[in-house]
């Protein structure tokens, strides 16, 4: 039975590095090394600046780095020191080749494969942290052993992440479940126990799920596909409350009282993002297509196409409202993150509205309490392809304050649900707009009434506007 002791995490991402911080705050028995080939990236590790942002999640950091955590490029000497390696890579979504724009990309993961049998010198637990396709371990066993020395022995677990942006430490904390899965032979079984040691440390037992391999990888595929399938039922809905008269959160309200279906992430938007729902999906899209079930593949990339729908139809929504023509308005954008939380922009539909509203010839303006500037311009542009930064910033602009970002603009649009927007005084935003003064919520969060008062126009998602909208619905 092993012991861990020492833990080498291979990527310093968004899974790596919490994960990781939390089991060095909740072992200290156990040293844990996060490695990365970027230097970029570790060397925000270890500053003051972190690379992500997480709440909670810097002063654990702080807590322990230098003691049991460390960042570091050195990822050999990482690997020859440690018991048990996490390979948490980023999967993305294939665009060229085979199976483009929909399997997932396992380069990384196969590097890091490689690089493990090239170095290692002792028995090792690989733990796959990222989320593959179903069977991703094998591959990864044959790798191992066709280029490791002879007679070294790896087992391979899988334990997917579960953990969701901007609650990631809270999540880490109390999760609902820890999977670990492993290969049904006595050293899986005993591969498996050593990292339930670890989670022991801080979870209840009755929360680490053991399951088989392929179930445990094919899990996290499931789990992430019936949370988006969730999130396009209810926008699905929102259309028919917006055509009907009906108040999408009094429908969400009453469906999720049957406890069956539960009230939790009913929640209709302007559609989700995030780096995991689109690639995921597609990535359980294409294993379907390869098991020969075009049927099953059907239903689950109808969940991405409702998602696309819905963005596209928040968008066209605001178009019409403003009388079929954005053309040299001014567009505030409240909000660019994918949810709020974090400043994680990967998949927001904050940059499909934003693409929109340019093609529509619009000037906008965008406030977002976390997303570094740098970040908004990469994902406005497609360096070579579309346009560049200087073309941009003729038409996009960025501001560090809600106010000074909604002076003088025709329309606020909430694109991310951060606590903030909530809270702002929106007599002061209104006396500084255009007239008239439009708020479309794509995200459900403000009080429609109070901004009705004060003057505004207000199209909400999953409710039908009282104003213009009746008129220029398409
Ligand atoms: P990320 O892109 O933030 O981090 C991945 C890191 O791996 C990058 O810093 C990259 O430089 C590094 N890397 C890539 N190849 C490497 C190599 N050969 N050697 C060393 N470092 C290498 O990705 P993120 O978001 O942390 O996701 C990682 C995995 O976890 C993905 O498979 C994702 O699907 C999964 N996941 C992500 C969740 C999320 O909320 N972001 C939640 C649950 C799972």
């Amino acid at each position: 039975q092993v012991h861990v002791k020492k833990i080498c995490c291979i990527g310093a991402g968004y899974v790596g590095g919490p994960t990781m911080t939390v089991i060095a705050e909740k072992c200290p028995h156990i040293t844990v090394t996060i490695v990365d080939v970027n230097p970029h990236r570790i060397a925000a590790w270890n500053s003051d600046d972190l690379p992500i942002y997480e709440p909670g999640l810097e002063d654990i950091v702080k807590a322990h780095r230098g003691t049991n955590l460390f960042f570091s490029t050195d990822i050999d000497k990482a690997i020859i020191e440690a018991d048990m390696i996490f390979v948490s890579v980023n999967t993305p979504t294939k665009t060229q080749g085979l199976g483009k724009g929909f399997a997932a990309d396992l380069k990384y993961v196969e590097a890091c494969t490689r690089r493990i049998a090239a170095v290692a010198q002792s028995h090792k637990i690989v733990v796959e942290k990222s989320t593959v396709p179903c069977r991703t371990a094998s591959s990864m066993r044959y790798i191992l052993e066709a280029n490791a020395r002879p007679g070294l022995r790896f087992d391979i677990l899988s334990s997917p992440e579960f953990l969701a942006e901007g609650s990631a430490i809270r999540d880490l904390h109390d999760p609902d479940r820890v999977l670990i899965g492993n290969l049904d032979t006595p050293e899986g079984h005993a591969a498996a126990q050593a990292l339930v040691e670890v989670y022991a440390n801080w979870v209840d037992r009755s929360k680490v799920v053991t399951t088989g391999l392929w179930s445990s990888e094919l899990s996290k595929l499931a789990a992430n596909a019936f949370l988006a399938q969730r999130i396009s039922s209810i926008n699905a809905m929102s259309a028919i409350c917006e055509a009907t008269g009906a108040d999408v959160d009094e429908v969400a309200h009453a469906v999720g009282l049957d406890t069956r279906i539960g009230s939790k992430f009913l929640k209709a938007s302007i559609g989700f993002g995030g780096s995991c729902f689109q690639k995921d999906l597609s990535n359980l899209v294409y294993l379907c297509h390869s098991l020969h079930l075009p049927e099953v593949a059907t239903y689950w990339k109808s969940v991405l196409d409702m998602n696309d729908f819905q963005k596209r139809r928040f968008a066209q929504r605001v178009v019409a409202s403003m009388f079929s023509t954005l053309t040299d308005k001014k567009i505030t954008l409240f909000g660019f993150a994918f949810k709020n939380n974090t400043g994680d922009t990967r998949e927001s539909p904050a940059i499909t509205v934003a693409k929109y509203f340019r093609e529509e010839r619009a000037n906008i303006t965008i406030y977002d309490p976390k997303v570094p500037d740098r970040q908004v311009w990469l994902d406005l542009t497609e360096p070579g392809v579309v346009d560049d930064e200087i073309e941009l910033r003729k038409t996009v602009s960025i501001k560090h304050d809600a106010y000074e970002a909604a002076e003088g603009a025709d329309a606020i649009v909430i694109c991310t649900d951060w606590e903030e927007f909530k809270n702002l005084d929106y007599e002061r935003i209104y006396k500084g707009m255009g007239k008239p003064a439009f708020v479309f919520d794509g995200r459900l969060i403000l009080d429609e009434k109070a901004l009705k008062k004060i003057g505004f126009r207000v199209e909400t998602i999953g409710r039908s506007g009282d104003n213009v909208g009746q008129e220029y619905r398409f």
